[in-house]
């Protein structure tokens, strides 16, 4: 099989298709299934991408980042986290996508695995085949908070295992990992020479705890994160890594030569969210209610949630009262009753069809109108 055979669609983008074409036909969709903020970029931060445009530097930065960005965030992480890390190692990125293209570009040799949690981010093992490596999908549940834990990176461990990652809050579950765990597994990749990889792009995002970054308790680890998601900048492209210092010229070579450098004038946009606290607050507080909505409603239609999530914008119900059968649930909801949510199967293959993903970021009136649709429609399916 050829490299790119291995490389699966974002299925959600089909539903999300289909919807489209149902809204063409004038029907109104409520949109569960995307996980695109649905506020708007901070004035603040468009007011300085448009001073930056104006100022005529729409030039390459260096490959590693505008270093008054690199600055900015290393300033971020000690207020933050209260962790120094030096602005070198940190490298600017064309969204959290492209961090996990420089860092399995650097890491993996053909034949090299990187431990993943399943359910999980899809894109992960994407990026992972196409660095040439190997995904490892290990299946996590309840019991674990959705994430892996030191037991499972340990019996997984193999003589060519480069990496775990730990995507914290987790997509698509929103629960975070208990700090010693994630401390634990840091010691646990490192011991055999490897990495932790922790994806902390839903980090600001959390309501009844605050998520931990992996530098806090390890300096080895390899931190993704992106302005995406808590200051609503997905079109703006714009991430970074944090890596450890033997990392560091793998990476920028990488850069280079993929990417040159991340979008100028999104790096200046960057600067300024950095402080835009008040913008980021009010979207957390309205994701916040929406979520304890949720929490209180959906169990009563037959969407069991047995792990509280504390952060993101996405609840992991499972649907075993209802179907066994998520994907043909998630087409039918669509069409009879004009919600869209993710089936398990975009997330991986450990208990999928069992489950679905709500995602949050639509208004809390169009939640409100969704549960009423599905409420109407399950009357109809449920076994
Ligand atoms: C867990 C996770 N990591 C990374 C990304 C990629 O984000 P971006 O490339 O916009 O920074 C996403 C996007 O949904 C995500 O959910």
């Amino acid at each position: 099989m050829r490299r790119i055979d291995l490389i699966e669609p974002f299925r959600v983008m089909q539903l999300l298709e289909h919807a489209k074409e149902l809204e063409a036909e004038g029907r109104k969709i409520i949109h569960m299934e995307i996980g695109e903020p649905d506020f708007a970029t901070p004035a603040s931060v468009i007011e300085a991408a448009k001073a930056a445009l104006d100022s005529g530097d729409n030039f390459y930065t260096p490959s590693t980042g505008n270093p008054e960005l690199q600055q900015a965030l290393s300033t971020w992480y000690k207020g933050e986290y209260n962790v120094d890390v030096k602005p070198e190692r940190i490298l600017i990125t064309p969204g959290t996508s492209g961090a996990f293209s420089l860092i399995y570009a650097a890491l993996l040799d053909a034949g090299e695995s990187i431990l993943l949690p399943d359910p999980g981010y899809p894109c992960q093992r994407n990026f992972i085949r196409l660095a040439g490596g190997e995904p490892i999908t290990i299946p996590v549940g309840p019991e674990t908070r959705y994430h892996l834990s030191r037991e499972l990176v340990e019996a997984n461990w193999h003589e060519h295992t480069r990496a775990a990652v730990v995507i914290n809050p987790s997509n698509p579950t929103g629960t975070l990992i208990d700090p010693y765990e994630l401390a634990a597994i840091a010691t646990a990749c490192q011991t055999r020479g490897g990495y932790l990889i922790s994806d902390e792009i839903y980090h600001g995002l959390t309501y009844d705890a605050k998520a931990h970054c992996a530098l806090e308790f390890n300096e080895n680890a390899i931190v993704v994160n992106g302005f995406s998601k808590r200051w609503a900048m997905t079109g703006w492209r714009i991430g970074w890594i944090v890596v450890p210092e033997a990392l560091i010229d793998a990476c920028r070579r990488v850069m280079q030569n993929i990417f040159i450098a991340a979008p100028t004038l999104s790096q200046y946009a960057a600067i300024a969210a950095l402080k835009a606290h008040v913008n980021c607050e009010q979207m957390r507080k309205a994701y916040d209610e929406r979520r304890s909505y949720l929490l209180t409603e959906l169990p009563k239609l037959g969407f069991d949630i047995v792990v509280q999530p504390q952060g993101a914008f996405y609840i992991y119900a499972n649907i075993e009262n209802i179907t066994d059968d998520s994907k043909t649930f998630c087409w039918d909801m669509l069409e009879k009753a004009g919600v869209a949510i993710t089936p398990g199967e975009d997330f991986g293959s450990f208990r999928s069809a069992q489950h679905v993903r709500f995602s949050y970021a639509t208004s809390l009136e169009n939640i409100r109108e969704g549960l009423k649709r599905l409420k109407e429609a399950l009357e109809y399916t449920r076994k």
